[in-house]
């Protein structure tokens, strides 16, 4: 029994060699077994921990908050310190072996090799009786059955294809549970394909909120179901298989249900993709019937974090994984929004599922950065011309990944930004100017990394999480009252303490 990624395809942020780290407090034992469980730090390195530098262990820090949608510090930061602490599922996050081919952020392992699954309820907790917990495994299974054309069926006896027990401590597969608290359960991918819960838990049906010690099993078990079923951990936190333990889970996310798809369906999908379309890949993703929930599926732009944006011919564009919003101004939402990004620009591969940056150059055209170094230029009317490399853009090899691009008003420039550094490419030279790269750090008050920068009614504006800032061109500095929160004074979201917390001055 081995529990480990066969496959990960996931995406984090790359951390510079330039990363500057904050004295940085040793972390505890428990602190490090934690970051080589879950495959932030390599396993062994030697066979002394001392082994690891300041440095490795800041990265491992970055990559473990990136994965969980925390500020990137790479410290101890009190929120990181909390994570280690939080409930959370047994089984790693990433897969440290290199070959991990990058792209994607669900991320997959293997797939059961039938339609038809059976599955057995060995016992329940002592808190949650057996029979509860099979009505709680059948609704959590039919969650996942359609996205993979799946049937499941229990059995009583013999042995399940998903054997579902409550165990305690070490129970005997290597992976021992560790009392109540932190890791509450664990389940291995196919062929195997067993649960487990930590019997240490106070296992409960739909707690209340106040419950804090009552670890909800319906949201474990559809959790861990994604594992029995072959997914692996996700870093999108709204997605069923992120992590850390979260209540209530009501649906699968979009993250999910295309993972559930590239396990079982792909077959189906190529099928249709190289009947259609023999040049190559160059297809809208939803080729097939899309299913109900997939159809119904609506981000909501108040409720989300967005990947990026950008203004495009007079608007702004506003992206968030597989889709986008367009507003013609501050607040105003154009109509049909939001819209498959594919079904905007034409032309881009199938499975590109997420926009890195974005923007418009000079002429009209538009500059679609993906994840690594690829980008497509779009012509006016959004069509797909041409696929190039940062490579064309004079960006060193050891670059992997920009996170924002934009044309500056002030000097009609290109503005091309790494997490800490950035160029400046001279579109009509053709060439990148000398000097650079520079510290982003010249841009006074400014946040990095940056998750897009724009130009909107003559003023430059930086936006990071859900926050954003004005940059001050004269003082060369953000300007002072910000940041501001992103949803309510761009999207026209009513305000939430959540949100409130991001404003930090009275206004001007
Ligand atoms: C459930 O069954 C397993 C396997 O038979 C056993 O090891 C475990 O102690 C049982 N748990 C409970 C709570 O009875
Ligand atoms: C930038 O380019 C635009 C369009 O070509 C032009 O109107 C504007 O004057 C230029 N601005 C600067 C600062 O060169
Ligand atoms: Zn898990
Ligand atoms: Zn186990």
């Amino acid at each position: 029994m081995y529990l480990k990624c066969v496959l990960c395809v996931i995406y984090f942020s790359v951390v510079t060699s330039r990363t500057i780290y904050v004295e940085l407090n040793p972390p505890s034992t428990e602190q490090l077994s934690f970051l080589k469980k879950y495959g932030y730090l390599p396993e062994e390195q030697g066979d002394a921990d001392f082994a690891y530098t300041p440095q490795s262990l800041s990265e491992a820090l970055r990559k473990m908050q990136a994965f969980a949608g925390l500020p990137e510090t790479g410290a101890l930061d009190d929120d990181t310190k909390k994570l280690f602490r939080t409930k959370r599922c047994g089984v790693k996050d990433i897969d440290s072996s290199p070959s991990s081919p990058r792209s994607k952020r669900y991320i997959l392992q293997q797939a059961w090799d039938k339609k038809h699954i059976t599955y057995r309820v060995v016992n329940g907790s002592s808190t949650l009786g057996k029979s509860r917990v099979e009505q709680l495994m059948e609704v959590g299974l039919e969650m996942w059955a359609p996205h993979g054309a799946l049937s499941f069926s229990r059995v009583d006896s013999g042995r399940g294809d998903i054997q579902v027990t409550f165990v305690g401590g070490d129970h005997g597969d290597g992976f021992p549970f560790d009392g109540p608290g932190r890791v509450v359960a664990h389940a291995f991918p196919p062929p195997h394909g067993a649960m487990h819960f930590d019997d240490d838990e106070l296992w409960g049906d739909n707690p209340e909120e106040d419950e804090e010690d009552v670890t909800d099993f319906f949201a474990v078990a559809v959790h861990e179901i994604g594992h029995a079923l072959g997914m692996s951990h996700s870093n999108v936190k709204a997605s069923v298989m992120y992590p850390y333990y979260q209540v209530p889970v009501e649906r699968l996310h979009m993250d999910d249900i295309l993972g559930m798809q590239e396990l079982y369906l792909k077959d189906q999908e190529e099928l249709v993709e190289s009947t259609e379309s023999p040049a190559v890949s160059l297809v809208p993703r939803f080729t097939k019937a899309a299913s109900e929930e997939e159809e119904n599926y609506m981000p909501d732009l108040c409720m989300t974090n967005y990947d990026t944006l950008q203004v495009i011919h007079g608007k702004i564009f506003v992206f968030e994984e597989e889709w986008v919003w367009v507003l013609r101004d501050r607040n105003e939402m154009e109509d049909g929004y939001p819209q498959r990004f594919h079904d905007v620009f034409r032309g881009l591969p199938s499975h590109v599922s997420i926009i890195k940056t974005i923007y418009e150059k000079q002429n009209g055209n538009i500059i679609i950065f993906l994840l690594g170094r690829a980008y497509w230029e779009f012509d006016t009317s959004f069509r797909a011309i041409k696929e190039g490399t940062l490579s064309d853009y004079s960006i060193p090899e050891e670059v992997s990944e920009l996170t924002t691009v934009f044309l500056s008003n002030y000097n009609n420039k290109t503005y091309l930004i790494e997490d800490e550094r950035y160029w400046r490419y001279d579109e009509r030279a053709g060439g990148m100017d000398r000097g650079f790269p520079k510290e982003m750090s010249m841009w006074r008050l400014v946040p990095y990394p940056v998750d897009a920068a724009i130009i909107w009614q003559g003023d430059t504006y930086f936006f990071q999480g859900p926050r954003f800032w004005r940059f001050d061109n004269e003082l060369v500095q953000a300007h002072e009252y910000y940041p501001l929160p992103t949803a309510q004074v761009w999207f026209h979201c009513q305000s939430t303490a959540d949100m409130d917390r991001y404003i930090t001055n009275d206004g001007p």
